[in-house]
């Protein structure tokens, strides 16, 4: 992600995450068949380093801006991805770091915390009770909460995701992105992204229609673009996709101004319409996303049938973190492996009577 420093609000060279950003923009023909889609790309941040989601950009811009503003020590509030990559990164750093989640995370997001020797606090509550109490705690110590008090530099990391998908599709912004929403941040640097390109001269135009993707049991965003407000209404989360599951997102209001300035759209999906996303994702392509993942590629299918995204038209569909660590979601959706011995007879019998070909 680098490559776009100059655009990116850092004075000095990176300190942290130099290998992070330029995942794979996919062609996604399978899955495109399946939806109805005939141009359907997936930029996927599941494969991003080092944490696997695409907080890897907002992380490495906000732990470098710190270092240069000489903070040493790292904090944040977060819903799991941001937990990973700030820990992760803090010890790339040699800071220390103190992180905050809500508690009933999955196991993966928080054995991916705390493998990075950082201090790691489950608060009583929602993110939102986390968020709120981590802004007490930042007028107290000097920490660099990544995303509260450096907030600004920590979103402009995410405009790299932006840049990446016009540089990837050949110097263009595609008809439609569908993006998922949680403080609403990630989904106005995409829209930021396309459009400093456009003013550098380095895209024609931004006929970009921006769509919100949310879970139905957390989505003040797509309820407020649905009821063409641009007042949020706080919502208590009850979701499996936990790690968007903001129920007062920091930068809601501009997610909906987004969506709609775009000429785009907001819907959800239910949890049990997430898990059968998630798998057509990985049927299809051969992609492991966590449960946002499967919120976007869940909504996308919506939207096509809707009438809202057309078979034709050039769309991306945001893959933003990585299966292996919300596994929860699948509990119960597969049977355990049938055991052999290591014989053929043994193989052939199972075989001829339970497997497909
Ligand atoms: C995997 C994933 N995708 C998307 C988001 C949404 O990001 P934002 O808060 O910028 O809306 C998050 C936020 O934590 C996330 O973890």
């Amino acid at each position: 992600m680098w490559r776009y420093h100059d655009l990116l609000p850092i004075d000095e060279d990176p300190k942290v995450g130099l290998h992070t950003g330029f995942t794979p923009l996919v062609h996604a023909r399978n899955l495109g068949r399946a939806l109805g889609l005939n141009r359907l790309y997936i930029k996927n941040d599941s494969v991003n380093h080092p944490t696997f989601s695409f907080k890897d950009r907002v992380v490495s811009v906000a732990v470098s801006k710190a270092i240069e503003f000489g903070f040493d020590t790292i904090a944040c509030a977060s819903t799991g991805n941001l937990a990973n990559s700030v820990a992760a990164h803090a010890a790339e750093a040699g800071l220390k770091s103190y992180i905050f989640v809500p508690d009933g995370l999955e196991a993966g997001k928080i054995l991916g915390t705390v493998v990075y020797g950082t201090q790691l606090l489950a608060v009583r509550g929602s993110y939102d009770d986390v968020n709120r109490l981590c802004s007490e705690i930042g007028a107290h110590h000097k920490w660099a909460f990544v995303n509260i008090n450096i907030r600004p530099y920590y979103g402009d990391g995410s405009k790299s995701y932006g840049y990446e998908i016009a540089e990837q599709l050949g110097w263009r912004a595609p008809d439609n992105v569908i993006v998922p929403v949680a403080g609403s941040s990630l989904i106005t640097k995409i829209w930021k992204a396309f459009h400093e390109f456009e003013m550098l001269g380095l895209i024609d135009s931004v006929p970009t229609k921006v769509f919100a993707a949310q879970a139905t049991g957390c989505s003040p965003v797509t309820t407020a673009i649905k009821n063409g407000t641009d007042m949020i209404k706080p919502v208590k989360p009850d979701t499996i996709a936990k790690s968007i599951a903001i129920g007062n997102p920091a930068d809601g209001y501009y997610g909906v101004k987004t969506a709609n300035e775009s000429g785009g759209y907001g819907e959800d999906i239910s949890d049990p319409e997430i898990v059968e996303a998630m798998k057509l994702l990985a049927e299809t392509e051969g992609i492991f996303t966590e449960t946002a993942g499967g919120v976007t590629v869940g909504v996308t299918q919506k939207l096509v049938k809707q009438g809202r995204i057309k078979p034709d038209e050039l769309t991306v569909i945001c893959v933003t973190g990585n299966g292996l660590k919300t596994q929860e979601a699948l509990a119960g959706c597969y049977e355990k492996p049938t055991v052999i011995e290591p014989h053929i007879d043994n193989f052939e019998e199972v075989f001829a009577n339970s497997m497909t070909v």
